[in-house]
């Protein structure tokens, strides 16, 4: 049994390892041949936030392999009204097999970690997204050939995605240059060791960051949670965007990529987003089949 709580808990190899079961989930479920390796298996689905891309991946990703998914909204779960995470964690050990949970705090996913008995995947807290990062590196794998030695640059906001995209990239022997505006840096104990474990730089000119980049990378300037603060943060990150300006001193066969969901013309402008479509959606698509090798990983391993 095997967690998934923050990418820094997995190593080069794990990483590596999950990105070549997913390129084979994905080639073999094209040619239509099934796996069902957790058969009878249950997965239950805690979101206390929105989502399209997560939901639907794990979902469908349990159904391919032969097993089955519960979607629990906190608003109708009990959780919602306060019972403890330690003894929802309890509680749902002796239901499901293994708990995949979108949520605010990075601490209640340890605690469910801690409490329970079962793998937990962290589908997205406000401190990381490990699942998403597992797809963009199978997705620039997949476009570049390789990823050791390739230059990543995000730009904007230095959030969830910023903090997994540098220890995915780190991991995997990328450079990372991080554009985003004073104050809204990603998390310092990761830069720091981001510093310490590779080439890294974190600048508040984009231009420097998007240089030779092969990757460019952005995600919106206010995440779930953040709605209030929108009108204020339009302001301070005009500029923090992908264009085609950007765009040019990147290699001239840089990729882009976005989580998504997108906005046009705020992180990204509606001409790059649309050239780069394809690499975009393909990026949402290995969602699931990512999200299928971490589930065979934390549940068989
Ligand atoms: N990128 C991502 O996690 O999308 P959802 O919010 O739709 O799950
Ligand atoms: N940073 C975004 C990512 C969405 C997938 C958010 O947390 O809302």
């Amino acid at each position: 049994m095997k967690h998934l709580l923050k990418l820094q808990d997995w190593s080069t190899e794990e990483i590596i390892d999950t990105l070549n079961l997913a390129d084979k989930l994905k080639k073999e479920k094209k040619a239509g041949i099934e796996h069902h390796i957790l058969k009878g298996k249950t997965l239950g689905m805690i979101f206390e936030k929105s989502s399209t891309r997560t939901r639907v991946s794990f979902e469908v990703g349990m159904y391919d392999l032969g097993g089955s998914a519960l979607f629990l909204s906190s608003r109708d779960l009990q959780i919602g009204r306060g019972e403890p995470v330690e003894d929802t964690a309890r509680v749902l050990s002796r239901f499901v097999d293994c708990i995949m949970i979108r949520t605010f705090a990075q601490k209640e996913v340890e605690d469910l970690a801690t409490y329970g008995s079962i793998p937990i995947i962290n589908g997205l807290t406000d401190y990381c997204h490990p699942c998403q990062v597992l797809a963009d590196l199978q997705t620039i794998r997949e476009h570049k050939g390789s990823l050791e030695g390739r230059k990543l640059c995000y730009i904007g906001d230095g959030n969830n995605m910023a903090n997994s995209l540098i220890v995915g990239a780190i991991r995997t022997g990328m450079s990372v240059a991080i554009g985003c505006p004073e104050g809204y840096e990603p998390d310092s104990e990761l830069m720091k060791w981001a510093e310490e474990n590779g080439n890294f730089l974190c600048t508040s000119d984009v231009f420097e960051a998007a240089k030779d980049a092969d990757v460019l990378y952005t995600d919106v300037w206010a995440s779930m949670g953040q709605e209030d603060e929108a009108a204020q943060r339009k302001e301070i990150f005009k500029g923090y965007q992908i264009n085609k300006e950007l765009m040019a001193v990147a290699k001239e066969d840089a990729m882009v990529l976005h989580c998504l969901p997108a906005h046009r013309e705020e992180e990204i402008t509606a001409e790059v987003f649309e050239a780069h479509a394809d690499e975009i959606f393909d990026e949402a698509e290995n969602r699931l089949h990512a999200q299928k090798a971490v589930l065979v990983k934390c549940m068989t391993e």
